[in-house]
């Protein structure tokens, strides 16, 4: 017999069924709560409250672990390729080499974007932010691709649209690179392998030849592999309700990436370069940004600090610290912000304010120093997550789909006006 939980509400006592996950997570579904008591639960935020089973990600905040489909995520950064990745997080498996060839090879047929949405790129200003674009390109190509708007499509059909958008995807983001420089747009490179041809069609030019250096290629891949996945954050659970709805895929994806925008999430990544850069050019006091970080009456915010889930450590956070040391070290790089996030880091991890509230660096903190040192202007950050995440979104919208989940619809509870009769504007 399944553990249940006792709830003692408007007088009676109701029974509610713990779901226990394979990792012994529990929580209590309450999807009945309303039917058998008149009361539903109120959770800000969603701070506790499961939306979904899933077998994607497990996340432990506690002790710091994230593995996608039961891999860790370190020996995935530290082995596997960003598309073997994408494949484990979609199809649930890591892919045997005949499967992993296939997969590569149908990516790489679907590089191109239809010509005419070049003319969307010829309408924006060259300082439109990169993520606005890229939510709108990526909605835009619902309409070269009418079929992904078919609730009906076959599961082949389906995996096209998937795939699709994961070749697609470097490419707009190249584009949208190249608008912000003025330079002419690069054409995908299909024999390239996926991190190759992106940093071809960002950092080359039509007219010389581009060789991507192994080390960056390296780097690049372990960044996307960190960001692929991570539970139901604010862009996935995103993702997900607007798929409830059976939008198509272009049109969830898209709003995960306005989600991501924001700087409480992905867009933490570009604040926190803009941080840094403010503390150097401010003298490099750290310690000044901490106390302001620390004054409730102060707005200011440490970015790349603190996250929901984690509260021991970012898993995240230590490869990529580790992995910006020994990238600007094989590149020859020496960012004087990487010394001042240490500096920031080491001051935060000794303070009281920080300790009690067990905020940590994110996967944010030092990403954008490794984005920097590759080439890529700030506000380019986001959409490299946006790229790296993908997979997760699309992994996450197919599993909401394959479980026949109902339509997303949160309760409320009201606080507003009673009711009131009309007034006419003459006796307000
Ligand atoms: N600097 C200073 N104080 C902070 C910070 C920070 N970065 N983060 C949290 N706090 C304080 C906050 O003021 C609150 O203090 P008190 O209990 O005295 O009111 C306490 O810590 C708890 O914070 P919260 O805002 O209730 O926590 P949350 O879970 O709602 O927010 C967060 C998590 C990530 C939005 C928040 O830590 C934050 O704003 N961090 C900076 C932005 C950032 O780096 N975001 C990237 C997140 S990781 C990438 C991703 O996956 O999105």
């Amino acid at each position: 017999m399944s553990e249940m939980a006792k709830i003692t509400a408007n007088g009676s006592e109701i029974e509610l069924p713990v779901i226990v996950g394979t990792e012994n997570e529990k929580g209590i579904d309450i999807s009945k709560l309303r039917s058998q008591s008149g009361l539903v639960t109120l959770d800000f935020g969603y701070k506790n409250t499961g939306s979904t089973t899933s077998a994607i990600t497990f996340l432990n905040g506690e002790e710091g672990i994230l593995r996608y489909r039961g891999y860790p995520i370190q020996q995935l950064a530290e082995n596997s390729s960003f598309l073997e990745v994408a494949y484990l997080l979609i199809y649930g498996e890591l892919p045997n080499q005949a499967e992993l060839s296939e997969w590569d090879d149908s990516i790489g047929h679907h590089t191109l974007v239809h010509e005419d949405m070049k003319k969307f790129f010829e309408g924006y200003p060259s300082s439109a932010h990169p993520m606005g674009m890229l939510a709108s390109m990526v909605c835009s190509l619902s309409a070269y691709y009418p079929e992904s708007l078919n609730l009906n499509a076959t599961d082949a059909e389906k995996m096209k649209t998937i795939r699709r958008l994961i070749a697609k995807m470097p490419t707009l983001v190249a584009w949208i690179y190249k608008k912000s420089k003025g330079h002419p747009f690069m054409y995908p490179t299909n024999k390239l392998d996926y991190v190759s041809n992106f940093m071809k069609m960002t950092f080359g030019y039509p007219t010389e030849n581009y060789e991507v250096d192994p080390v960056v290629v390296e780097a690049m891949n372990k960044l996307l592999i960190l960001h692929a996945d991570h539970e139901q954050n604010c862009s996935t659970s995103t993702v997900r309700i607007v798929g409830s709805s059976q939008a198509n895929l272009y049109a969830s994806i898209a709003a995960g990436i306005t989600a991501l925008w924001g700087p409480l999430h992905g867009g933490a990544n570009q604040k926190v370069i803009e941080m840094l850069e403010a503390i150097k050019a401010d003298g490099g006091n750290s310690d000044k940004y901490i106390e302001k970080a620390k004054d409730k009456n102060d707005p200011f915010r440490l970015m790349g600090f603190g996250h929901r889930v984690y509260k021991n450590f970012d898993p995240r956070a230590q490869i990529i610290k580790s992995s910006a040391d020994k990238i600007l070290g094989k590149m020859g790089i020496n960012d004087p912000v990487l010394d001042i996030a240490k500096k920031l880091e080491e001051s935060a991890l000794k303070d009281d304010y920080f300790v009690s509230r067990k905020l940590f660096p994110n996967v944010d903190f030092y990403s954008g120093i490794i984005y920097r040192a590759l080439g890529f202007s700030t506000d380019m950050f986001t959409a490299l997550f946006a790229l790296g995440r993908l997979p997760g979104w699309i992994a996450q919208w197919k599993e909401m789909l394959d479980q026949k989940q109902p339509i997303g619809r949160p309760r409320q509870i009201y606080i507003g006006e009673k009711e009131r009769n009309y007034v006419p504007i003459e006796k307000r």
